[in-house]
């Protein structure tokens, strides 16, 4: 009710709108294309699916070269659940236990990243959908507000959803020109590789080129593999030539702490590498956690003036009801019955939004009382031993890697080269930036970065490092 009538007073404001020259600015933010690509296998992830295949075909218009397809067998989307794709900023997956996307804008920014044009396919619930944004639809048509086509049809019979006819064909007409599938019938043919009851195929095409003209991905110098054929701006010059910076299926490899789906990349299977358990001389040290629980202290202050807010307004509600009653001479009269009805109501949702909150407060407070404790996993780069960093995961998913800090920041610190460091941390101390790449609290960050000192000092790296030297060999 309160939702309602604030819809009525705002009604007349302006709404943000989104211009088409916001998808590129939008993608920007993915400077390490495998970045971009991991998006669309952490969507593929947070599906529930079994395998995701990443592959490359040709496409039918072969002026736009080739085209890039995620296909995986998870849960897909049904018509609404497709249509609210569009909606930047929101994620649906807030519900779900820990998914890897939060921000609701992962495939727009690393599909735009990849290529200039997205179709994507996705089968639920008996239906098929259809989505397309294209950059060379906005271009061509001097279209300056995103549009995006979303036709369903019914999987029996192929036939149309909803009923209205005109916007349906207008929608499949713009894919048909502005996709590589030309027809109808072709169209259509591409959902018959989502072989089970639910899935969803991503294409994209037009891929992104270099300056020069090349392709920013590479699909020829290693047949089952995609490899970045250019390194764009990287901080860690020095790790340009990782292989998990060069190949996708390195990086794929090491993407997640506890891979749940199988990646076949280029119709082989990527072999996960547990990057923890893999390394030489390994060695497990715990820190305590209670060094940065601090997020933790700040939402439960939140969450305690929130609280306060709901209360205060509750308060003003019920004396509004004892107001009203007290002064109308006859409470019968239906105006002032209308009007106390009505301030119930709202005081009913103030007690149902301070229960929530008090709810919430709790929650907080019990994941600050966890003892909780950072597992670091020290030991010898043997894939690359040249190199040395931190490999910090949030929750499952990897974000920085190769991150060279405190005492690994240091270059003449011998002792430590060829050291790697795996930790993850919990979502509910630091949460990733919008492109995954990065931690968005930098004070926080800050004390994580003393904590892997602190940890660093207990492993004692001189013996490992004498090892090192005397069995691996090095650069040191
Ligand atoms: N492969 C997929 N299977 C099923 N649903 C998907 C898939 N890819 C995207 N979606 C749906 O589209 C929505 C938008 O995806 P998007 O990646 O833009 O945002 P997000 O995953 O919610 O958050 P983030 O920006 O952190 O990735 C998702 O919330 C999900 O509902
Ligand atoms: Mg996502």
């Amino acid at each position: 009710m309160l939702l309602l009538k604030r819809m009525d007073e705002y009604g007349s404001l302006n709404t943000a709108s989104l211009g088409t020259e916001y998808l590129m600015t939008n993608a920007t933010t993915h400077s390490f294309i495998f970045g971009a690509m991991a998006e669309l296998v952490d969507n593929a992830r947070d599906a529930g699916s079994k395998t995701l295949e990443i592959y490359t075909e040709e496409s039918e218009d072969r002026s736009g070269g080739p085209m890039l397809c995620f296909k995986d067998d998870g849960c897909g989307m049904s018509k609404e659940e497709a249509e609210s794709v569009i909606v930047f900023g929101s994620s649906r997956k807030t519900d779900q236990e820990e998914p890897i996307g939060m921000y609701g804008n992962g495939l727009k920014s690393g599909s735009m990243r990849l290529g200039k044009d997205m179709i994507l396919f996705t089968k639920k619930d008996g239906v098929l959908t259809c989505l397309m944004i294209s950059r060379t639809f906005y271009e061509a048509e001097s279209v300056t507000q995103i549009k995006v086509p979303v036709p369903s049809f019914h999987a029996s019979t192929k036939t149309m959803v909803g009923s209205d006819r005109k916007k349906h064909s207008v929608e499949v007409s713009l894919i048909t020109k502005y996709s590589p599938f030309k027809t109808e019938l072709s169209l259509l043919s591409q959902f018959n590789s989502l072989k089970g009851d639910s899935g969803t195929l991503v294409i994209i095409y037009n891929l992104s080129t270099t300056p020069n003209g090349e392709l920013e991905l590479d699909f020829s110098s290693d047949p089952v593999d995609i490899k970045a054929s250019v390194q764009l701006d990287h901080e860690n010059s020095e790790d340009d030539d990782v292989i998990e910076r060069r190949s996708f299926r390195a990086y794929a490899s090491i993407l997640y702490k506890s891979p749940r789906m199988k990646i076949i990349l280029q119709k082989k299977r990527v072999r996960t590498r547990l990057l923890a358990y893999s390394l030489y001389l390994p060695k497990r040290i715990l820190v305590n956690y209670k060094s940065f629980k601090n997020q933790n202290e700040r939402q439960i202050n939140e969450a305690k003036k929130q609280i306060e807010v709901t209360r205060r307004k509750l308060t003003e509600i019920q004396s509004q009801i004892s107001t009203v009653t007290k002064n109308s001479s006859n409470v019968a009269n239906r105006n002032v019955m209308m009007q106390v009805r009505r301030l119930q109501n709202v005081e009913a949702e103030h007690q149902q939004q301070l229960a929530e909150r008090q709810g919430i407060m709790e929650l907080r407070k019990k994941q600050a009382k966890k003892s909780e404790q950072l597992e670091f996993h020290f030991g010898l780069n043997a894939n690359e031993r040249y190199h040395d960093g931190i490999f910090f995961y949030n929750s499952d998913r990897l974000i920085k890697m190769y991150v060279k800090e405190g005492t690994l920041q240091s270059k003449e610190e011998i002792t430590y080269r060829g050291i790697i460091a795996v930790v993850s941390v919990p979502k509910s101390s630091l949460l990733p930036t919008h492109n995954k790449q990065d931690f968005n609290d930098h004070a926080e960050y800050k004390k994580l970065k003393k904590c892997v000192d602190q940890a660093m000092q207990q492993t004692g790296g001189v013996p490992l490092v004498r090892r090192r030297s005397t069995r691996l060999g090095g650069r040191g």
